[in-house]
């Protein structure tokens, strides 16, 4: 059984439009409807439930009566740092049988998510407890301490940028949270961390993520996020969208082209 987790429970800070940044309607739906949609679409994923933001819960309560979500079975509160929102919706999955369940924990800020990328993750279970999906960075990464001086600049081809889902064996990363909470050093900012440090002979595998899947953080990312809209619907449309669709207007000049 294969259960989605969709982590909603932050309030957007930087994004900073006053509301949680999943309740953001681009495309004319919320961010978080969007991501829920993709995962509940996937033939593969049994169930869905959301942690979200707990000030704002009802917000979402019109999902619940929409019955293309028959398999969003809760909508729940989150917690006040993303690990214990895992950590809550971990508690509010079956302990029965918790074996032959797992648990795909991702972004509601990443609406981009794809069916290739979940399938991916759901058939690396297969193999391993645990499952990452990174990207390579296009940027070095740097290494800096308190006084803004460089400390270290990792090889970038062994480097990639964690996204999600991160996918596991349900009792496994319950194992991680578990020696986690013993921990008054505690400190992650994201779930494969807790199973990297607390269970560090679990192997944990990485999927390719995709650019698309990116997490909506600052206020340009609503921008991108509008135009990736635009351009997934064109494709649905079956009308040629290039990447660089209709220029007319904008500022982008493409040098050799015809525009
Ligand atoms: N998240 C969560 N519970 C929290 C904090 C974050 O479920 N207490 C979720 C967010 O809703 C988001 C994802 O984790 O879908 C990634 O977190 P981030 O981008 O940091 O979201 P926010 O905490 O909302 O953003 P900010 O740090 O700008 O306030």
């Amino acid at each position: 059984r294969n259960i989605a987790v969709v982590l909603a429970g932050g309030v957007g800070t930087r994004v900073g439009l006053g509301i949680p940044k999943q309740l953001i309607r681009i495309a004319g739906k919320a961010i978080v409807e969007h991501t829920i949609e993709v995962l509940s679409a996937h033939e593969r994923i049994d169930e869905v439930i959301v942690m979200m933001n707990a000030e704002t819960i009802h917000e979402l309560d019109y999902l619940k009566l929409d019955p293309r979500f028959e398999k969003l079975t809760a909508i729940l509160p989150g917690g006040a740092t993303r690990n214990d929102t895992t950590e809550l919706a971990l508690a509010a999955l079956p302990t029965e049988g918790d074996e032959s369940i797992t648990v795909l924990l991702h972004d509601a800020v990443r609406p981009f998510i794809d069916e290739r990328i979940i399938s991916d993750c759901i058939d690396a279970l297969d193999t391993y407890d645990a499952v990452d999906t990174a990207i390579p960075s296009a940027d070095t990464i740097i290494e800096v301490d308190s006084d803004r001086l460089i400390t270290g600049i990792p090889p970038r081809a062994a480097l990639r940028r964690g996204q999600t889902p991160q996918a596991f064996r349900l009792p496994v990363i319950r194992r991680a949270y578990a020696l986690a909470r013993q921990d008054p050093q505690f400190s992650a900012t994201d779930d494969c961390g807790v199973v990297f440090t607390y269970l560090p002979d679990v192997p944990i595998y990485v999927v390719d993520g995709t650019p698309e899947n990116m997490k909506i953080t600052e206020p340009l990312d609503i921008h991108i996020a509008d135009k990736l809209f635009q351009l997934q619907s064109a494709e649905l449309a079956g009308t040629d969208a290039t990447p660089l669709p209709d220029l007319t207007g904008s500022n982008i000049v493409v040098f050799g082209g015809s525009s």
